[in-house]
C-alpha cells in the first residue's frame, strides 16, 4: 500500500484550509502563476518578529497603502515611519526596516537577493527571515522554524527536551521533512498548522492532517510539549514621566536617542528607570503628582512609570525636548508605554 508522506499531508490541508491574510498569496493564487511581492513579504515577517498577526494585519495595510513599493518606503521620513510603527513595540525593528528598505532601493536597484545568504547580509534580517523570505517569496527549499513549528515538531516527534535547549533538535527534525516541491505554501503551512490546530492549549488533534503520525498524541501528551525551561522573573523597575501642555495646547515631548529601548520614537521627557528614582523635570514648573501610575512590561522588565502633569504658559522654556503643537501631535505616533501615559492624564489636563 502507498501511504502519502507528511508533507503532502499537510499540503493537502493547507490546499483547504490556508488562512487568508494580507501578506499571503493562497495556495490557488500561486497554483494559478501568482507569485508574492518580496517587499510584502519581507515587510510581514519583520512586522511579524515577535507580534500577533491578528496585531500585525491593520499595521501591514497601513505601510502598504502608504509606501505601496519598497522604494516608497526607503524614501519616506524617519518620523514618518517611526510614528506609523507606533504601537508595534521592538522599535530596533523598524529603524533596520528603514536600513534595509534603503539598501535595497539605493544599491540593489529595488529588488531583493533570493539567496538566504545573501538576504542575511541585509539589515535586520536575521537567520530566521532570511529562511521565510526565501522560502515564501522565492520558493526556496529552506526551513522555517518560528514557535509554531517547535511546538509542532516538538509534539510529531515526542521531544520532552525542554526549550530553548531543544531549538537545535526541532530545527533539525524541521529541516528533514521540509520538501522540496512547494516549499514556500509548505512553510506557511506548518506555521498555520501551529496557529489553528496544533495551538499551546488544548490542539485539536481531532481534525489534525498529522494526527496518524503524531508521538505526542499516541501517547497522550501532546499538551505538555513542548516543555519549557523555567523562565527567570523579570525585575520591576521605576521611573517618573513628566507631561506638560502648554496652554495653547502643543506638548512637550522627546525624540529618544536611536540606541537602546525605544529608540528614535518620540516619548514624554522622564527620569532614568532603575530600582529607585528621582525627580528630573524637564522644566522648573508646578508639577502635579495625579498619583497614578503606567504598568508595562518589556522583554526584560516591569516599568512603573509615575506621571507628573502640568500646564504652562506658552512663554514656556523647556530644559529638554520641544513643545509639538496641537495639530501636529498624533498619540498614535508614541510608542505604548508612552501612549498609556497619555491615556491616563491626558483628559485631566485638556479639561483643567
Ligand atoms: N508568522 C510569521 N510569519 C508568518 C507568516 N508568513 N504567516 C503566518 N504567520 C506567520
Amino acid at each position: 500500500m502507498c501511504e502519502t508522506s507528511l508533507p503532502d499531508d499537510l499540503l493537502d490541508w493547507y490546499d483547504a484550509h490556508a488562512r487568508v491574510l494580507p501578506w499571503r498569496v493562497g495556495p490557488d493564487e500561486r497554483r494559478s502563476g501568482t507569485v508574492p511581492a518580496p517587499y510584502h513579504v519581507w515587510l510581514s515577517e519583520i512586522m511579524l518578529q515577535q507580534t500577533t498577526v491578528a496585531a500585525v494585519k491593520a499595521y501591514f495595510l497601513k505601510f502598504t497603502t502608504l509606501w505601496p513599493t519598497i522604494t516608497d518606503l526607503a524614501n519616506a521620513e524617519d518620523d514618518r515611519v517611526m510614528g506609523e510603527w507606533a504601537g508595534l513595540g521592538y522599535y530596533a525593528r523598524a529603524r533596520n526596516l528603514l536600513k534595509c528598505a534603503r539598501v535595497v532601493a539605493n544599491d540593489l536597484g529595488g529588488v531583493f537577493p533570493e539567496a538566504r545568504e545573501d538576504l542575511l547580509k541585509l539589515p535586520g534580517i536575521g537567520p530566521y527571515t532570511a529562511s521565510a523570505i526565501a522560502a515564501i517569496a522565492f520558493d526556496r527549499p529552506e526551513t522555517v522554524v518560528d514557535g509554531n513549528v517547535e511546538r509542532v515538531m516538538a509534539r510529531l516527534h515526542a521531544v520532552s527536551t525542554p526549550l530553548p535547549t531543544a531549538k537545535p533538535e526541532l530545527t533539525e527534525l524541521a529541516e528533514a521533512l521540509t520538501p522540496s516541491v512547494r516549499p514556500g505554501d509548505y512553510a506557511q503551512a506548518v506555521m498555520d498548522l501551529g496557529a489553528t490546530i496544533c495551538t499551546p492549549r488544548n490542539p485539536a488533534c481531532g481534525i489534525c492532517p498529522w494526527v496518524s503520525g503524531c508521538a505526542a498524541r499516541a501517547q497522550g501528551i501532546q499538551a505538555t510539549l513542548p516543555a519549557k525551561e523555567p523562565k527567570k522573573a523579570k525585575p520591576i523597575r521605576h521611573g517618573i514621566a513628566y507631561l506638560a501642555r502648554r496652554e495653547d495646547g502643543a506638548w512637550l515631548l522627546e525624540r529618544r536617542p536611536d540606541k537602546g529601548l525605544l529608540g528614535g520614537m518620540l516619548g514624554w521627557p522622564g527620569s532614568d528607570w532603575g530600582d529607585t528614582v528621582t525627580e528630573a523635570p524637564p522644566l522648573a514648573a508646578d508639577w502635579r503628582d495625579p498619583n497614578t501610575e503606567v504598568r508595562h512590561t518589556f522583554t526584560h522588565f516591569h516599568l512603573r512609570l509615575s506621571l507628573r502633569t502640568v500646564t504652562v504658559a506658552v512663554d514656556a522654556r523647556p530644559e529638554r525636548g520641544q513643545f509639538i503643537a496641537r495639530h501636529d501631535f498624533r498619540p498614535s505616533d508614541l510608542p505604548t508605554v508612552m501612549r498609556k501615559a497619555y491615556d491616563l492624564v491626558a483628559a485631566s489636563l485638556i479639561d483643567s
